[in-house]
């Protein structure tokens, strides 16, 4: 039986079927107006948004916010536990609770992986997961499919190569299962000690998904339509001197784009360090900053779908 959206808890990409995340890239199409704030809306007048941020966040925080804002919602929360009664030793479950009874919608991002399957076990209301430690970024997935959709016209047959570090990347977690739903070809480009795990690599298989690994991004940026890049997570490393071993292992710079198809477009999730040269940022290829803004119309889509104002 096919699912609604009202009330529904957004957990992991993996909960939502291929025509779940088409119907949330028609919906984001349709508010993109509102979203570059050429056309007003009261879509989620009187709703209020909790959005509660254990680990710091910059885009997903402000996006979620922005979102809200313009459909004419309100938002409560915090940007830091620091300013918490977590620092008192309350638990997660109890400040899920709280929320709860505070808001209409709660938006959760924690260092710990399954901290948002953990929350929507406590909360009435639609829990959306906006990062758990190295597990799920479903949301940054959904406007990540939105940019090549809008940009590459269909995500079908498009070979994406995902670089960086694979291993605890949520957003490459996330985004090799949805781009299994949708048949892209992909390829993997990390440090032998940062590839893809096993578990999503025997998911690949299951599913009859063609795919490459390579630890050289040169021999692979000449076949590449999209080029998703990554940040290595110096926060994930149980150990310094591991991170020591692989910082600064990729850099795109003008140079190595010289080989690049035309129309190949570059995406990050942001924020990044060094992989990205600033000098790339003029060019045709960089697509970062605008897949960023695409965060605001897709987080619009989600939370009118989730509160059951739009179907
Ligand atoms: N892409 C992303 O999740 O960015 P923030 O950490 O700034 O939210």
């Amino acid at each position: 039986m096919k699912q609604g959206f009202d009330g529904r808890d957004i957990i992991s990409i993996k909960d939502l079927t291929k025509a779940d995340i088409e119907h949330i890239i028609n919906v984001s199409k349709e508010m993109l107006p509102i979203a570059r704030g050429e056309k007003k809306s009261g879509l989620l007048n009187g709703k209020i948004l909790a959005t509660l941020f254990f680990e710091p966040s910059t885009r997903t925080r402000l996006s979620f916010e922005s979102a809200m804002n313009r459909l004419g919602g309100n938002v409560v929360g915090f940007a830091t536990s620091k300013a918490t009664s977590a620092e008192k030793g309350e638990t997660l479950a109890d400040t899920i609770k709280m929320a709860d009874a505070y808001s209409d919608v709660i938006v959760l991002r924690h260092p710990n992986e399954g901290a948002a399957r953990l929350a929507s076990g406590f909360s009435s209301k639609p829990v959306i997961n906006a990062g758990d430690g190295a597990g799920q970024h479903p949301t940054q997935t959904l406007l990540d499919l939105f940019t090549v959709k809008t940009e590459k016209k269909r995500i079908k047959g498009n070979n994406i190569v995902l670089v960086g570090d694979l291993k605890y990347g949520r957003t490459v977690h996330s985004l090799t299962y949805a781009l299994a739903m949708f048949n892209a070809t992909l390829t993997f480009v990390a440090p032998e000690t940062l590839q893809m795990p096993k578990e999503i690599l025997s998911h690949l298989k299951e599913k009859g998904i063609e795919f490459r690994q390579s630890s050289s991004l040169e021999n692979v940026i000449p076949d590449a339509d999209v080029l998703y890049v990554t940040r290595i997570q110096k926060e994930r490393f149980p150990d310094p001197e591991e991170y020591a071993k692989v910082a600064g292992t990729y850099r795109v710079d003008l140079g190595m784009l010289s080989k690049a198809k035309k129309d190949m477009i570059i995406m990050h999730p942001l924020p990044r360090v060094d992989e990205i040269a600033p000098e790339v940022d003029k060019t045709r290829h960089a697509l970062y900053f605008k897949q960023a803004f695409n965060g605001v119309p897709v987080r619009m889509a989600l939370l009118s779908l989730v509160l059951g104002t739009v179907k």
